[in-house]
């Protein structure tokens, strides 16, 4: 943080960038409205940690729902930390990103019980929270106790490049980007002026077609002027991702009972709930969680991970009574809710009750 700036105001960019935001700021359900907060009204730090680790690698679309539902059920840090990691697990479910539940959770808990129920406001406290890291913390430090943080996330670092044309490849242009984020940053309005910057990346600045002709910076924007715009930042070619292939066994009692599992805390999908299954490799090994004559259905899962592919196949075969595997529960009908599962899980549920009704 820039200490000796910090009673500086805006400059003129951040200033036309403020202008706009007390005018077109989005209406997002975490938000304090720049005229709530010109008007006194502080942010309520557990809303904007909850909402900042809900839209790590998220949509703001996407997360809306989850946030309505998480708040009203666990209105403050003190009541999530109090929750059941089952509920909470559940309540995420087609979310992704499932280490970030259990940060969720262990984070509640140290502020809960080592902390009073009160966040940090410095970004070097914030960054000692489990699942805080260094874009969460600026956000938080910025967003909830108005400290002049440099937030970077994709749509800031889109901003700078158009802003500044940089050309330089992503992610080595990071360091760059970075400062000429801070150099931006204004002592004064510091948590309006950083969601200010994602709001005009998400509607204004955004990947496709920018909308130039409307944007608060065109004049100052350089790549606007040289017309490169559309096509910074721009990007080392990723690798192309790798296939895996696995197995889920799906198994129905007669009376609707099915046999789920709750997977190992570390790893992917870790601490959701899920089909037994194999491993997912190349060439995955057959893991049934009992003997019985499996039935392979037609259809296959495709879902996409940060780093590979993977395509499921579905097998299926009646439950019998007295069936407890090792890692395995036995969920009655009634208590089964397929909203629990995560979205792999989730879609071989879809396709297995549509190949077998
Ligand atoms: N994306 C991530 N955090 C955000 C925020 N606070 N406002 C708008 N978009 C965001």
């Amino acid at each position: 943080m820039r200490d000796s700036e910090f009673e500086t105001g805006p400059g003129p960019i951040a200033g036309d960038l403020l202008g706009w935001y007390d005018v077109h700021a989005r209406d997002l359900p975490w938000r304090v409205s720049p005229a709530a907060r010109a008007a006194g009204v502080r942010p309520d730090p557990y809303r904007v940690w909850l909402s900042e680790v809900m839209l790590q690698q998220t949509t703001v679309a996407a997360v809306r729902d989850y946030f309505h539902r998480f708040t009203t059920l666990w209105p403050d840090v003190n009541a999530l930390a109090a929750a059941e990691d089952g509920a909470v697990m559940g309540e995420w479910a087609g979310l992704g990103y499932y280490a970030r539940a259990r940060n969720l959770l262990k984070c509640a808990r140290f502020v809960a019980d080592e902390l009073d129920g009160r966040f940090p406001e410095h970004h070097d406290a914030l960054l000692e929270l489990p699942g805080v890291g260094p874009y969460t913390a600026a956000a938080i430090s910025a967003i909830a106790f108005d400290r002049p943080e440099t937030v970077m996330d994709g749509n800031v670092e889109r901003v700078m490049a158009r802003l500044h044309d940089i050309h330089t490849p992503l992610p080595a242009a990071k360091p760059e980007l970075k400062a000429q984020a801070a150099a931006l940053t204004p002592g004064t309005r510091p948590g309006d002026y950083a969601q200010a910057v994602m709001d005009l990346g998400a509607t204004i600045c955004t990947p496709k077609s920018p909308a130039c002709g409307i944007c608060p910076l065109r004049s100052p924007c350089r790549a606007r002027a040289a017309g490169t715009a559309p096509e910074l930042p721009k990007k080392t070619p990723k690798k192309p991702k790798p296939t895996r292939r696995g197995i889920v066994y799906l198994a129905q009692r007669d009376d609707g009972a099915v046999l789920l599992e709750r997977r190992p805390d570390k790893g992917l999908l870790g601490g959701m709930l899920g089909w037994p299954g194999s491993d997912w490799s190349e060439a995955p090994e057959e893991k049934p969680p009992f003997a019985a004559d499996w039935v392979t259905l037609p259809a296959e899962v495709r879902h996409t991970f940060t780093h590979f592919h993977l395509i499921l196949t579905i097998k299926c075969a009646p439950l019998p009574e007295g069936v407890l595997p090792e890692l395995g529960q036995v969920i009655p009908r009634a208590m089964f809710r397929p909203g629990d599962l995560p979205t792999v899980m989730r879609k071989a549920y879809d396709l297995w009750r549509d190949g077998t009704a």
